[in-house]
């Protein structure tokens, strides 16, 4: 039996969807995405994707990340998860048709919430999945919450539980862009590219960090940061890096440096 502490890898819907385009998934992205994993062979890792334009748009239909405020709703939240469970089955095809033995951990099944904050995890199938080798793979999901009967919870905030929980080594985000910038790099073509950044430097720059151009119910890239704050505090070392670009998960994965955020505690 190994010991955990596996490194936590978040595709964002960003790069497995066109975020665009509503239920265009990008297929060659994952298939390219799903080699470079292969590739680097890490044995200790978790995998977690984003909704992106599969969640995100029928979580925002339907209010879902409010809550249970009407009936009409039920139907809302059932097919957010459901479209969820359809991206992540096109990425677990990816994998297993790889030879990897992935399996699917389901956050609603496994997760409640309250008020949108992970209440109660049941995560002894997930560590020995992890115990016994296999490659975990969750996502952002529509979840029960004690408080506002279902809401959404983030890949971001599942990433950043996972790591601080098992005592991650490394987390390495994937979006669409080359990491954190001084602006969103969509919205000014000037942003400057931040290389390293420590803690303290990212908490005081957190006002630069815009929330989405696209649809995105969880907040964008200004709630991904403060979900991974707790991550950063425990000493956990942070990778933002552009998984559009080919190899550059590989590289990362299995320690070369890329044009990269890298946010450590000091
Ligand atoms: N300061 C910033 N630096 C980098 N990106 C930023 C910044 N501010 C805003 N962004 C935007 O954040 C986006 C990535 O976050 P977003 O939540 O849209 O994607 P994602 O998390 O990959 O998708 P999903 O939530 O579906 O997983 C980028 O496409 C970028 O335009
Ligand atoms: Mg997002």
């Amino acid at each position: 039996m190994k010991e955990l502490k596996p490194t936590v890898l978040k595709i964002g819907g960003s790069v497995v969807t066109n975020k665009g385009k509503e239920l265009k998934a990008q297929m060659q992205v994952i298939s390219r995405l799903v080699e470079e994993i292969q590739k680097a062979n890490v044995q200790n890792l978790i995998v977690v994707h984003g909704g992106g334009s599969f969640g995100h748009p029928f979580a925002q239909r339907y209010g879902v990340t409010e809550g249970f405020k009407e009936e009409t709703q039920k139907i809302g939240f059932s097919e957010t998860h459901h479209i969820m469970t359809v991206l992540n089955g096109l990425f677990m095809d990816a994998l297993i048709w790889r030879n990897i033995p992935a399996v699917s951990v389901t956050p609603s099944s496994c997760i409640i919430t309250n008020n949108g904050r992970i209440q109660r995890f049941e995560d002894a199938p997930l560590k020995m999945l992890l115990k016994l080798g296999f490659l975990p793979v969750l996502y952002g999901d529509a979840v029960l919450d004690s408080k506002l009967g279902f809401t959404i919870l983030s890949g971001d905030q599942l990433v950043s539980v996972l790591a601080t929980s098992f005592h991650s080594e490394h987390i390495i985000i994937g979006v669409d862009v080359d990491g954190l910038y001084d602006d969103d790099p969509k919205i000014k073509k000037t942003a400057k590219l931040f290389r390293h950044l420590t803690l303290e430097e990212l908490k005081r720059l957190r006002s630069k960090f815009g929330k989405s151009t696209m649809c995105d119910v969880t907040g964008g890239m200004f709630s991904k940061i403060a979900e991974l704050l707790p991550a950063i505090e425990l000493g956990i070392p942070v990778t933002i890096v552009n998984a559009t670009k080919p190899n550059y998960i590989y590289k990362v994965l299995t320690g070369k440096k890329v044009k990269q955020t890298l946010i450590e505690k000091e």
